[in-house]
């Protein structure tokens, strides 16, 4: 990993490429951290995360969305999953603070099986955003077999995949395996097929974002009525390029 690059502050490192090896690049576009982060908090919140709630953070990368939900949560109410353990060392050390870490005690897990069942407790929340948009059926379903056994019965898991079509990606990915930086799409079906094979229900929800999220639960009463989905816009104001879609 170059130094110079990783040693940037974050206001220097925005016109870096998503994937390059700074902590606000690796994991997107550098120049939207601060929004991909504020926007899961958004949803979060909206879907009625409260701070006694567990919330598990699959592939929490450099804390994009963390650095929000540490403070938000009571101690010990955050758990994140994430192999690149130097992106999580990164954003203690230059978004988050060892006193933060040491108030909230966040729970921290390097494995990178796709194995959610690692800490040994059930989750209110789960968000899984830009992982699926990377990963072949074999991962998906390792991932969402996982979720089913952590999540709550009264539990959401918020994950974005990408569409067929979106972002030039005309092909539906076939592969097996983690595809990165770049991302694989599927087809809506094929996507609420993997939700379905999990023994999962889910739906697409309205929430902006280039890619697509989708609500998961263990059952259908588990999931904000479609009727309540007007509210699930994710919509910004007064910010030209963000109100105009990312
Ligand atoms: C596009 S980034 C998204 C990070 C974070 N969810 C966010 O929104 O900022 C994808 C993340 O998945 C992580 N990742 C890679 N392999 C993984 C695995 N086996 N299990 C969990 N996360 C993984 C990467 O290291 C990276 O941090």
């Amino acid at each position: 990993m170059s130094n110079d690059v990783k040693s940037l502050m974050r206001a220097d490192a925005k016109k870096l490429q998503p994937g390059d090896a700074h902590y606000s690049a690796y994991v997107g576009p550098p120049q939207h951290y601060d929004f991909m982060g504020a926007s899961q908090f958004r949803l979060l919140t909206t879907l009625g995360l409260r701070d006694h709630h567990r919330l598990l953070d699959f592939g929490c990368g450099s804390l994009r969305a963390g650095r929000l939900f540490i403070p938000y949560l009571l101690p010990g109410n955050y758990y994140g999953i994430e192999p690149n353990k130097w992106l999580i060392e990164e954003a203690i050390e230059k978004e988050v603070g060892r006193d933060q870490i040491r108030i909230k005690q966040p729970h921290f897990s390097h494995n990178s099986d796709f194995d959610s069942r690692v800490f040994g407790v059930k989750f209110n929340f789960i968000v899984a955003q830009s992982i699926f948009s990377h990963c072949g059926a074999d991962l998906i379903e390792a991932a969402l077999a996982g979720f089913r056994d952590v999540l709550e019965d009264d539990g959401l898991v918020l994950a974005t995949f990408v569409h067929l079509g979106a972002a030039g990606l005309n092909e539906e990915f076939t592969d097996k395996g983690w595809a990165y930086p770049r991302c694989v799409a599927y087809r809506p079906e094929t996507i609420l097929g993997f939700i379905r094979s999990a023994g999962l229900v889910g739906d697409w929800i309205p929430w902006r974002h280039w890619q697509d999220w989708y609500m998961i639960g263990r059952t259908r009463a588990a999931l904000p009525h479609k009727s309540s989905f007007g509210h699930l816009t994710g919509v910004v104001l007064r910010d030209r390029e963000l109100s105009a879609g990312l």
